[in-house]
């Protein structure tokens, strides 16, 4: 439990909402449950009663003091992503009304039992999900559909390879991929999240031993070939293996650098190979990006939810007041698909 959960505060008062606050840079134990005034909704905005707001990386770099909220968002308060209710809509509202079910990305504060967030970025949750399977969506399934089909352009036929496919965004690339008819390649340093990820219909999984040249066995598993595009969650650490696999007009998009973000990139490589490599964020976007993002997400992905072709991989659910807990889950790679926090006490359980 984090500190101040003991004291009962089970329920907040009226006017007043609980959020997990970051008390100084430091390690999981520096989060600690507090109050604060429920906010109203601006012009355009939406108030949500949160049900569970997800785990991310980024959460673990901005408690260490390493990634800092952008403006307009609480500094202490970590969070990109909640499911939800709507319980208020602002002046000019016109796509939401109070008892919608949404989810929704945040620029920060998402540990917080409400959120304000602008009506356009709302996306609604299918019928068929729980709030709790809905609140695994936003960061991840956002953030590979983006990468894979609006940056890299992958195509049914293309061979895909993802790193760290057991983690959020991989085990979203992997279901998006397939779905899309893409084949797919996927590698982690855990045997068990390889297999996992395999009995999921990845069709070629790849452990790999911290330190260890991957591109041979990659080669062996295409029969020679290279991959057209690569989902890069990992950086530095895989540079010169990803270089040593791409294909024909390639296309590489960094989305995360647990394993570094500086290193040699051969650009005769690049150039005889026609490769492009970019690199990619979703939490810097201006609103009008994150609107456009969502509206065509809402309209292009949440139906594949709704008919059963894609399913939210849940890690775990913990209390919000566990918070701590599940830092220490993920920075422990320990967690397959998302962790989330319930701001439903009694709503806690593994998968
Ligand atoms: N650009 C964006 O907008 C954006 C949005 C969301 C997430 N991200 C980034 O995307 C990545 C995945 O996010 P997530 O929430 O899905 O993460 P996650 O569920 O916590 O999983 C990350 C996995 O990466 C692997 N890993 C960690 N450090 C590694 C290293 N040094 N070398 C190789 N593998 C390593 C671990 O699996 P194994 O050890 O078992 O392989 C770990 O479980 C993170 O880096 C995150 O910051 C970026």
């Amino acid at each position: 439990m984090v500190p101040g959960a003991e004291k009962g505060e089970r329920e907040s008062g009226a006017g007043s909402m609980r959020v997990i606050e970051i008390t100084r840079p430091g390690g999981p134990e520096v989060l600690r449950l507090a109050e604060r005034p429920l906010p109203e909704p601006g012009r355009g905005e939406l108030r949500v009663r949160v049900t569970v707001s997800g785990v991310n990386r980024a959460d673990l770099l901005q408690r260490r003091g390493r990634y800092p909220a952008p403006p307009g968002v609480p500094p202490d308060v970590p969070g990109l992503e909640f499911s939800g209710e709507v319980d208020r809509v602002g002046e000019g509202c016109r796509l939401r009304s109070v008892g919608e079910r949404v989810m929704g990305i945040l620029g920060g504060g998402g540990y917080s039992e409400s959120v304000l967030l602008p009506e356009r970025e709302a996306i609604r949750v299918p019928e068929k999900l729980s709030l709790e399977e809905a609140g695994a969506i936003p960061e991840v399934f956002l953030t590979a559909w983006d990468a894979l089909f609006l940056q890299a352009g992958l195509q049914a036929g293309e061979t895909v390879l993802i790193h760290a496919v057991g983690s959020g965004v991989g085990t979203a690339a992997l279901q998006l991929a397939r779905a899309a008819g893409a084949i797919t390649v996927g590698t982690s340093r855990t045997r068990a999240k390889v297999d996992r990820a395999l009995s999921m219909g990845l069709d070629h999984g790849l452990t790999i031993d911290e330190g260890a040249s991957w591109a041979e066995p990659v080669h062996d598993l295409l029969s020679g070939r290279g991959v057209d595009v690569i989902l890069d969650l990992v950086g530095a650490a895989y540079l010169e293996d990803n270089q040593a696999v791409l294909s024909e007009r390639a296309r590489w998009v960094v989305v995360g650098v647990p394993g570094g973000g500086k290193g040699t990139l051969d650009l005769r490589r690049m150039m005889v190979k026609r490769a492009s490599l970019r690199g990619t964020v979703l939490r810097a976007r201006p609103p009008e990006e994150k609107a456009t993002l969502a509206r065509e997400f809402e309209r292009v992905v949440i139906p594949l939810f709704a008919s059963a072709r894609l399913h939210p991989v849940v890690d775990r659910i913990l209390p919000a007041t566990k918070a701590a807990e599940a830092h220490r889950r993920m920075e422990a790679n320990r967690s397959f698909g998302k962790l989330l926090l319930s701001w439903r006490e009694s709503e806690s359980h593994e998968s």
